[in-house]
């Protein structure tokens, strides 16, 4: 039997228009489609990670509001734990606003309303009963953050970080994490090094693993992944499709990769399972809306 997966991070509405080309400062465009779907990168992976057999507990803070209470009823039907999910009437519901192109790549801005004020008093440590893996990302404050990884230190839990919207971090965070998951950018914003072919990224990983972090994998796009572990220095690579929007490849992944993880599979078949699953949802719009369910993968 798996273990639990504790998820803790954000919650947005994502409003997403799509679009040819994106529009140049002062252009207006004259657009193609508009879609309201649900997302925010916690909750994406949250409910990647339950499609995909995850028994998975997810914490957040939404707004008393209509978006925060149809996030609430989305996290309901995914089949979450959602006993920690906590409200404010002080800030509204996160919302996203997001542009599509013809070629699938996105551009995002978030508004992140409560999100922002997830606090570390408000997470009780009965969050972590009967957890044996914690995923977090950056879209929630980084004092949280903080908080957790300390407490999972405690615990002795391990800690996957996607350490995404990208920005620095202090090394006494990084220690003692059991994966990081950047992105190419996000890896050369944490490292310093922009990791285009084999040695970069052999480098980025190393500096990574040199600040005590167990398992790098950085996540290429359409090339797949790099892993790094005391077992493997390789690239795994993704099986080829063709994008429709990677709102949320990453965040597909991540809740892949803790499914794979947590029920045992092996670090290169963890790798492929998660590439293929985000390979699907590229081929997809949105964000939740986009992540496969278990037998599509097979
Ligand atoms: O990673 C994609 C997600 O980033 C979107 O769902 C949006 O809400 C932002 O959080």
């Amino acid at each position: 039997m798996p273990g639990k997966i504790l998820v803790i991070g954000s919650s947005n509405t994502d409003l997403v228009v799509k679009t040819e080309e994106f529009p140049e400062p002062g252009e207006t465009v004259l657009g193609q489609t508009f879609l309201m779907n649900p997302g925010g990168k916690g909750a994406n992976q949250a409910v990647a990670a339950s499609r995909l057999g995850a028994d998975v507990r997810f914490v957040a803070k939404l707004g008393k509001d209509v978006f925060g209470k149809e996030a609430l009823l989305g996290f309901e039907k995914e089949n979450l734990d959602t006993k920690y999910i906590l409200e404010t009437p002080d800030f509204p519901s996160g919302v996203a606003s997001i542009i599509v192109n013809g070629h699938g790549e996105n551009q995002i801005i978030v508004a992140s309303g409560a999100n922002m004020d997830l606090q570390p008093s408000e997470l009780p440590d009965t969050i972590f009963q009967d957890v044996e893996l914690v995923l977090i990302q950056l879209e929630i404050p980084i004092e949280t953050i903080a908080y957790i990884i300390e407490k999972c230190r405690e615990l002795n839990l391990k800690i996957v970080l996607n350490p995404a919207p990208a920005q620095k971090l202090d090394d006494n965070l990084l220690k003692g994490i059991y994966l990081i998951t950047p992105n190419e950018t996000e890896t050369k914003i944490l490292t310093g090094i922009l990791p285009e072919n084999e040695e970069t990224l052999k480098q980025s990983a190393l500096y990574f693993r040199e600040k005590g972090i167990e398992n790098v994998i950085i996540t290429l796009g359409k090339q797949g992944v790099y892993l790094s572990n005391d077992q493997y220095t390789q690239i795994v690579p993704a099986e080829e499709v063709i994008a429709i929007d990677t709102t949320a490849a990453g965040d597909v992944f991540n809740g892949a990769i803790v499914s794979a993880l947590s029920e045992g599979k092996d670090w290169i078949d963890a790798c492929q399972f998660a590439c293929k699953a985000s390979g699907i949802s590229v081929t997809r719009m949105g964000a939740q809306s986009s992540a496969p369910y278990q037998h599509e993968i097979k």
